[in-house]
Order: C-alpha cells, then structure tokens, then sequence
C-alpha cells in the first residue's frame, strides 16, 4: 500500500464488536510519530460493544449499524466510508462477514487479525479447538481480507507457545497481548515501512 501522500496519514475505520482491545491499541499506535494511520471512524455492529467507550475517550467518531439487514447495512456503511474519505478499514474482532461486493469497493485495503496460526483453526471457537486438538503452538494472523473467511494474504504472524495446563481464557489472554503488538506492526509493514 503507498502513502497517498507524503504528509497526511491514511484516514482509516476501525471496526468491532466486543470489547475493543486492538482498537485501543490501534488507537496509541495512530498516535506515533512513526504511524502511516490516523484512526477517523470507529464502526460497531454492537451498540453495546464495550470497545465503543474508546470513541469518546479519545474523541473519534462512532458508528452503529445493527446489521440485521446485511445489505441494507452494507449500504449505509459504504456511504458512512465515503463521507468520512476513509480509505483504510483494520477488522479489530468484528463478528461480521463482509460481502463480496463491500470488499472489491475497498481492494487491498481490508485486514483483519485473527487470533490463530491461520490457515489453521478459521472461524470461530481458535483457542478451544487448538487445544482440543493438543496443539503445541497457536498464536495471531493479520491478513488482508478476501471474500473468503480468514483467507486473505498473511502479512504478519506471531507464534505463541500453548503450556501444559493451558486454558481457552489463558491461552486468549496470551494470544490477545501478541495481537496488540502485531497489528500495528502489520500496518507499518503494509506500507513498506
Ligand atoms: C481478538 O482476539 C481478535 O483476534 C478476535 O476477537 C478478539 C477481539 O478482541 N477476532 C476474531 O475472532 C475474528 N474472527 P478485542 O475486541 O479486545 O480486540
């Protein structure tokens, strides 16, 4: 991804659905010197997301559609995206998938983190199923996303190591502190940096 231009930074849409952890990270990250970003929007699909506490605190813009006409909703976000001239989007633990056609309007644009060794372990439920399957390693993708689930082009990964008496809350735990740290690494290094 280039630069669009020398001085301004990528005007960028985080979106969530939980407790926004990675938005928050994001959000510090936006803030370095070194960052080609500058977080604009906030979408949720989840008004209760608590993740959208982090658009007040750090006075960005939110946005809540409730998705319950894909569609409709789809519409409406596109429109959002355009008014706001945002060209970046970074899915930061957003439980929705998006269209087909959404993705094309934003070709080489979209990532996602995914808290599993992808390919491995797509979806939903990474942590219990990795452990169920006695795995000895998991950890966090951010990819580029395509229109197939968790398909996109890695960009970055970081391997943790899953301990004798691992659980699906510590194994989480320990994944989502990598994740906080990969994202923004991702980033930089989509823009060559
Ligand atoms: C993160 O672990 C993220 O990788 C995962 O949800 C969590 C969100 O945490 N995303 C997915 O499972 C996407 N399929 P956060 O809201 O604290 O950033």
């Amino acid at each position: 991804m280039a630069l669009s231009t020398g001085y301004n930074r990528v005007r960028t849409a985080v979106f969530i659905s939980g407790t926004g952890s990675n938005l928050k990270s994001l959000i510090k990250f936006s803030k370095t010197k070194k960052s080609p970003i500058s977080i604009n929007l906030i979408i949720s699909n989840n008004s209760k997301a608590k993740g959208l506490n982090y658009a007040k605190i750090f006075k960005i813009k939110k946005k809540i559609l409730n998705y319950k006409n894909k569609n409709l909703s789809e519409e409406k976000l596109l429109s959002i995206l355009k008014i706001n001239n945002i060209e970046m989007i970074c899915l930061a633990g957003f439980m929705k998938i998006l269209s087909k056609n959404f993705i094309e309007k934003f070709p080489g644009n979209i990532l996602n983190i995914h808290p599993s060794l992808l390919p491995k372990y797509k979806g939903l439920n990474t942590h219990k199923r990795a452990l169920n399957n006695k795995e000895k390693y998991s950890g966090c993708t951010v990819h580029f996303v395509n229109a197939r689930l968790d398909s996109g082009k890695i960009i970055l990964q970081k391997k943790v190591k899953i301990s004798r008496h691992e659980t699906e809350a510590s194994l989480a735990k320990k994944i989502l502190f990598q994740e906080h740290k990969l994202y923004p690494k991702a980033i930089l290094k989509t823009f060559n940096l």
